[in-house]
């Protein structure tokens, strides 16, 4: 939303800064600019209000404390979300030192199947909408690329993939703060076969690894599989895991590799802070401890500029990086990728066990639109979207959700974690949505050890009147699951 640019004078008793600040918090409260909206730019206000840059400076520092906006590097001042914070966990308690085995849950894939169900509203899945995605233009590449380069789009592309891909994917790795060339990169069919081939790599079953706490649950289900224990450490949405709590796990008990989300983490959207990247690469690397980092969801920041990754604080190659394009591009093509350090080797051989290469023709088309698509443009507009969306989805919680309801204020990626009043069981909530035609995903499945019974995670990939609906009604089932 833009101001009318009439220049327009203000007066009265208090400071200057103020009555600019008043300004703009009236029209906050009016709803001409809402939650997730940009606030004029500083030279745009002084000039409307004729007043010195500086002065609209203090106006905007003012207003940042008073958390009524925030900053977004190289982007401007954009209206915060009102809606009541979560709170973050006791980092004081030792009780998540134990790890603990875990056992296949059926309820795991079944919020898996309904994540692709069209009958049911997709208020729990972390799938991009497809209307969102370059679609048209992937095919008329992909058609494109696959006749240009014939015998190549049938062939395997061993043994790393596609190569035009890994130069490509090697430059956008730039903006991640990570130097590499092609040969460093690993394709995979996808992120989650990047972190299982990582797995597989640095543990022997029986081996304890670190994750955070909540956990996206497909890695927990996974970690399961290859008979390895989890330890559960506590994560904050501003800090992400918590490198005191890790420390003194690491100092208590044996753990053989550490598997976090970076940015804008699956379902807290934690963006870990560029200094706390550094502390846990260098914590870990003092005890020979290899870091498993899954950044797919870095290149959805709300701000213009792209958040760092842990991956560029590596000295010793004990970092393996994961990613994909499934979280901005396509999820069905099936394409992620790995640099695995010092694993690297013994990646590429599991790879070529599992499944010798990922597909042929997706990699074709992805280097194609990597090199020509306009990615960037795709990638500002998306952000745009979900930025829109997720303060839309976090304002329908607050208003329809019981009293007492906390969300995360994430500031990239597309995921609400919404903590309800205690008592509300969210297994209970997800069954009776399931009943209404609603798919989201109860808190439980994101530990192993019987926590976030009165969590969700809520999808904000899409928003139209539907969803908002489907909001109403979760939250008048979340009442009616109120303990007396
Ligand atoms: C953190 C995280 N990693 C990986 C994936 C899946 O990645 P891919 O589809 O590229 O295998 C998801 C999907 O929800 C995710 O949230």
């Amino acid at each position: 939303m833009t101001m009318t640019t009439g220049e327009r004078k203000i007066g009265g008793g208090s400071p200057l800064y103020e009555q600019v600040a008043g300004e703009v918090t009236g029209l906050i409260e009016q709803g001409t600019f809402r939650a997730g909206d940009r606030v004029p730019s500083i030279r745009q206000l002084s000039k409307r209000f004729n007043v010195s840059i500086n002065t609209v400076m203090q106006a905007y520092t003012l207003l940042e404390d008073q958390r009524l906006i925030e900053a977004r590097p190289q982007s401007g001042y954009y209206v915060r979300s009102r809606v009541p914070e979560i709170r973050d966990p006791d980092l004081r308690s030792r009780s998540f030192i134990t790890p603990t085995t875990v056992t296949i849950s059926e309820l795991c894939q079944q919020v898996m199947l309904n994540m692709t169900n069209h009958d049911l509203l997709p208020l729990g899945s972390a799938i991009p909408h497809a209307k969102n995605l370059p679609v048209d233009k992937l095919n008329r590449i992909m058609a494109c690329e696959v006749r240009r380069l014939g015998e190549l789009s049938v062939s395997y592309q061993l043994a790393r993939g596609y190569e035009r891909l890994r130069v490509q994917i090697a430059r956008r790795n730039l903006v991640a703060g990570i130097s590499s060339g092609p040969d460093d990169i690993l394709i995979t069919s996808g992120c989650v076969e990047a972190v299982l081939l990582a797995l597989r790599a640095v543990c022997r079953a029986g081996d304890t690894i670190a994750v955070e706490s909540p956990f996206y649950f497909n890695f927990l289900q996974m970690i399961a599989d290859l008979g390895l224990k989890a330890l559960e450490i506590p994560s904050t949405p501003r800090e992400g895991i918590s490198i005191e709590a890790l420390r003194y796990a690491i100092e208590q008990s044996k753990v053989s590799a550490c598997l976090i989300i970076s940015n804008f983490g699956n379902p807290l959207g934690s963006l870990m802070p560029d200094e706390r990247k550094r502390e846990l690469v260098e914590l870990l690397a003092s005890h020979e401890i290899p870091l498993i980092e899954d950044d797919i969801y870095g290149d959805l920041t709300f701000g213009s500029e792209r958040p760092t990754t842990a991956k560029s604080f590596d000295r010793l190659g004990l970092v393996i990086y994961c990613s994909s394009f499934s979280k901005t591009i396509a999820p069905g093509y099936r394409v992620g990728w790995a640099l695995g350090g010092r694993y690297q080797g013994e990646m590429e051989r599991l790879k070529m066990i599992m499944n010798i290469a990922a597909a042929s023709p997706s990699q074709l088309a992805l280097a194609e639109f990597l090199a020509n698509g306009g990615y960037e443009h795709h990638l500002r507009s998306i952000r745009k979207i979900h930025s829109r969306n997720i303060s839309q989805l976090a304002e329908a919680v607050a208003r329809h959700f019981p009293a007492g309801t906390r969300m995360t204020h994430p500031t990239g990626g597309f995921i609400l974690w919404v903590e309800m009043p205690v008592g509300i069981d969210s297994i209970k909530l997800y069954h009776r949505a399931l009943e209404q035609g609603i798919s989201i995903v109860p808190g439980p499945l994101f530990s192993l050890s019987n926590k976030y019974g009165n969590y969700v995670r809520l999808s904000a990939a899409q928003w139209d009147e539907r969803i908002e609906q489907g909001v109403a009604t979760l939250g008048k089932l979340a009442h009616e699951l109120l303990p007396e």
